[in-house]
């Protein structure tokens, strides 16, 4: 039996009913928790939007337990996605492949395609095989803000807009998947993540990069500009400059700082300090700094993912790149 965290084989069968009736529930991944609704269900997946402020223009991603629940979901699989399916499943890649039409369009924001995943965490994979269900889930969080990588960030964000939270633990992986279009030629990475691009490669060949990110209607929520954000200020610095002004500075090194600069040291390699992200910014956007600075890391292929968030959530980016 998996270690299910504070989860009790009756919470994941209430949750799995909750479901069934096209309600609302909260469950941990491996990468951040997702607010999960039957992804074949029109009226549940509105209720997702609904709770999260969360614009119609953005498409879900659907999180499957094994490759036969793909049935009603993807219209083809093809043999790269085996391929990846079979190294990175379960795991933090999303493919994105034409869509069935029983996958309601609401779900895919209209689009022809829709992603999927198997998540890496006991609670989800066993909630998704006690329903029987595909589950379209973003993260759980209001629009725009922070992922949630605890049951108590999913709490403060969504409150009783969610009708269950399943409390899986802290997420490992801490940043969201990757996702990879595989509806192009070549494949497209559509959103840097928890596996690294050259991982993907090894196994499938070049991917292309997405031209850089806009804010226009259309783009994705992952893609938007400003997004992942805490409420405090957050600011990337290059060279150890600060705003005025009390606030927290997240480096790897210890470098000498003001007095009125808390100096919160982040781990020193890629997977570490994704794992320990979200988290961190929780906390400070807890205790009301001026603003948060966190020290560029480096623009190499390892830290694709981290770096992304943190343009992202960056209210200033001091950086040229
Ligand atoms: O790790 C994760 O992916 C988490 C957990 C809960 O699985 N989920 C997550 O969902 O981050 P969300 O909704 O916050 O982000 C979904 C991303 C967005 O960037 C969206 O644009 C992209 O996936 N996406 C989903 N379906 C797509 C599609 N058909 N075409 C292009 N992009 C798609
Ligand atoms: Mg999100």
């Amino acid at each position: 039996m998996p270690d299910l965290y504070k989860v009790s084989s009756a919470d994941l069968r209430r949750a799995a009913e909750l479901l069934r009736a096209g309600r609302l529930v909260a469950f941990p991944t491996e990468t951040v928790y997702g607010l999960g609704a039957n992804a074949l269900d029109e009226a549940a997946v509105q209720r997702i939007f609904v709770a999260k402020g969360r614009p119609l223009t953005s498409p879900l991603i659907v999180h499957v337990a094994s490759e036969a629940m793909l049935e009603p979901v993807v219209a083809e699989w093809p043999e790269n996605a085996r391929r990846l399916a079979r190294k990175f499943w379960p795991g933090p890649l999303t493919l994105v492949l034409p869509k069935q039409p029983t996958v309601p369009d609401v779900a895919t924001a209209g689009l022809a395609t829709v992603g999927v995943r198997m998540p890496a965490h006991p609670v989800a994979l066993a909630l998704i095989h006690e329903c029987g269900l595909p589950l379209a889930a973003p993260s759980a969080n209001r629009f725009t803000q922070l992922s949630p990588t605890t049951a108590d960030h999913v709490r403060q964000s969504l409150g009783d807009r969610v009708d269950m939270i399943l409390d899986g633990g802290p997420c490992t992986v801490g940043i969201e998947s990757t996702v990879l279009s595989l509806a192009t030629t070549p494949p497209t990475l559509l959103r840097p993540g928890g596996i690294p691009r050259a991982k993907i490669e090894d196994v499938i060949g070049p991917v292309q990069l997405l031209a850089k990110p806009s804010d226009g209607p259309h783009a994705s929520p992952g893609l938007q500009a400003k997004h992942y954000s805490p409420r405090t200020p957050l600011f990337l610095s290059r060279n150890g400059e600060v705003p005025e002004g009390r606030g927290a500075y997240l480096q790897v090194r210890r470098n000498p700082q003001s007095r009125d600069v808390e100096i919160v040291l982040m781990p020193d390699d890629p997977s570490g300090y994704a794992s320990a992200l979200y988290r961190t910014l929780h906390e400070l956007d807890e205790r009301h700094f001026d603003w948060i600075a966190i020290e560029q890391p480096p623009s190499t292929p390892e830290w694709e993912a981290v770096l992304d968030r943190l343009r992202r959530a960056a209210h200033v980016n001091n950086s040229k790149g």
